[in-house]
This record gives structure tokens, sequence and C-alpha cells, in this order.
């Protein structure tokens, strides 16, 4: 058992809170769980001052606007993302290789010009919103599996740090990257509780370790909770068992 599981659970912020109502769920959970996540909605809402909020909490964040773009819009962006601090960050790795080159190049640029750590850079493969017959619209016709085979692979040759993966996909990425590679995996529900949401395919926090994953990431189940540290302490008890 390690004592540092509650590291490798992010809460994902995406309640419908004003800036003082984001500090305040972000300052029960300081102690609690490992990062926060901001992801589109919250940063549409308030900009980069939503950052600063969690991040004077105590709390790393971990930026989710899944950067897709040219290549020199996507360096900069990120370099503007380690000069806000955060954590970790995500962006498509459908953006092709040149552009997750640059992206990672822009993150070690900034942060050995500030003197701080990069963050870490993990790539969205397919989203799980899309499936064999939509992914094909689009043009990629060889289904939803190569496709993360393929991306992941690219992630891993440009050195990124890691991958987003759906509960499904971990020891596929896993077989293709190897262990020196973050899984950072969403779709996961406490044991005992029915979703009821919109997640289908989900996994328990305890699953989700056992697989090997280094981050869950979990939302709802714990804001959206009558007692948000209880539900993180919890989920983090459970990934203890492992
Ligand atoms: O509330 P819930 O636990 O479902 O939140 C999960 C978080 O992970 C949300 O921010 C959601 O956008 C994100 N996510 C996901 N499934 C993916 C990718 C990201 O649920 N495949």
């Amino acid at each position: 058992m390690s004592m540092e599981r509650n590291k490798q659970l992010i809460v994902a912020l995406d309640g419908d809170w004003d800036l003082d109502g984001v500090s305040h769920i972000a300052g029960l959970l300081a102690g609690e769980v490992g990062m926060a996540k901001i992801g589109k909605r919250l940063f549409t809402r308030f900009g980069p001052e939503v950052v600063r909020r969690v991040r004077n909490t105590g709390l790393p964040v971990f930026l989710d606007l899944k950067f897709h773009d040219i290549p020199n819009t996507v360096a900069t962006a990120v370099g503007e993302a380690v000069h806000l601090g955060v954590s970790m960050l995500t962006l498509h790795a459908a953006g092709g290789r040149e552009m997750l080159k640059r992206a990672k190049a822009g993150a070690l640029e900034e942060a050995g010009r500030l003197g701080v750590l990069p963050p870490s850079i993990v790539a969205v493969t397919v989203l799980t919103s899309l499936d064999d017959a939509s992914l094909s619209e689009v043009g990629v016709s060889g289904g939803v599996s190569a496709q993360v085979e393929r991306l992941s692979r690219l992630a891993y040759e440009c050195d990124l740090d890691g991958v987003v993966a759906s509960p499904m996909e971990i020891g596929l990425i896993r077989k293709v990257c190897g262990h020196d590679f973050l899984l950072v995996t969403p779709g996961i529900r406490p044991s005992g509780k029915v979703a009821g949401d919109d997640q289908s395919r989900v996994l328990t926090p305890a699953a989700a370790i056992k697989e090997g994953v280094d981050y869950i990431v979990v939302g709802r189940p714990i804001y959206g909770a009558s007692d948000p540290v209880e539900a993180a302490r919890q989920i983090v008890a459970e990934m203890e068992t492992v």
C-alpha cells in the first residue's frame, strides 16, 4: 500500500461556481487530492484567474484545454501555461508530430527560462465520444483502437509524458508505450455507486490503480457530493486497498 495514493487522484472542477466558489472547493480538497483539473468551462468563464485561485490553495493545476492548432500557436500557448504555473496540460495527438515536438520544446524552454519544473504534457488520442463510425466520417477508417494505438505511439515518440486513456485502452497503451509513460484515466466511479450520469464504461478507483494507471480523474462523484472531502477520502481509501 502506498501512502501517496491521494497524489494520484485528480479532481475535475467542472461545476457551476463563481470564483469564490472555486476557491472554496479547491481549498477543501487541497489536502485530500493530488491535483485539480481545470477545463474549458471554468477557463472560458474566468480565464487565467481561475488557475491562480486554485494554485493559491496549494493544489497543483492540470490545465485541460486540449490544444490542437499549428505548431507555433500550440508551442506559445504551452509557454503561457508554464508561465501560469500549471503542473500538467493536455493537447490532441492528432495535431501531428511537429506540433507535439514543438509543444514539448516550448514547455522545456519556458520552464528553463523561469527556473521551474516543466509541466507533464499528456495527449488525448481519440475522444471517447467518438466511435468507429464517427471516426470514419472524419476520414479515419481503421477504427478507434488502431487510432488510439497509432496516436499513443506518436505521442511517445515525440517525448510527451503520457496520454489520457479510457479504462478500455489501458492495456493496449501499456503494450505500445511501456511503463515509463503516464496514463491519466477518467471514467472512474467509486464502487457501490451507480453512475446515473453520462459515463458508461467505468472502472472503480481500485480497479484503475490495479490496472497500473498513474492518475485517475474524478469529477462529479467528488464535487457533487454533499461532503466532498469525505467523498475524496473514500476514493483514496479504495485506492489504498491496492
Ligand atoms: O464528473 P466526471 O467524473 O465524469 O468527470 C470526468 C472528467 O474527465 C470530466 O472533466 C470529463 O470532461 C473528463 N473526461 C472524461 N472522459 C474522457 C475524457 C475526459 O470524462 N474520455
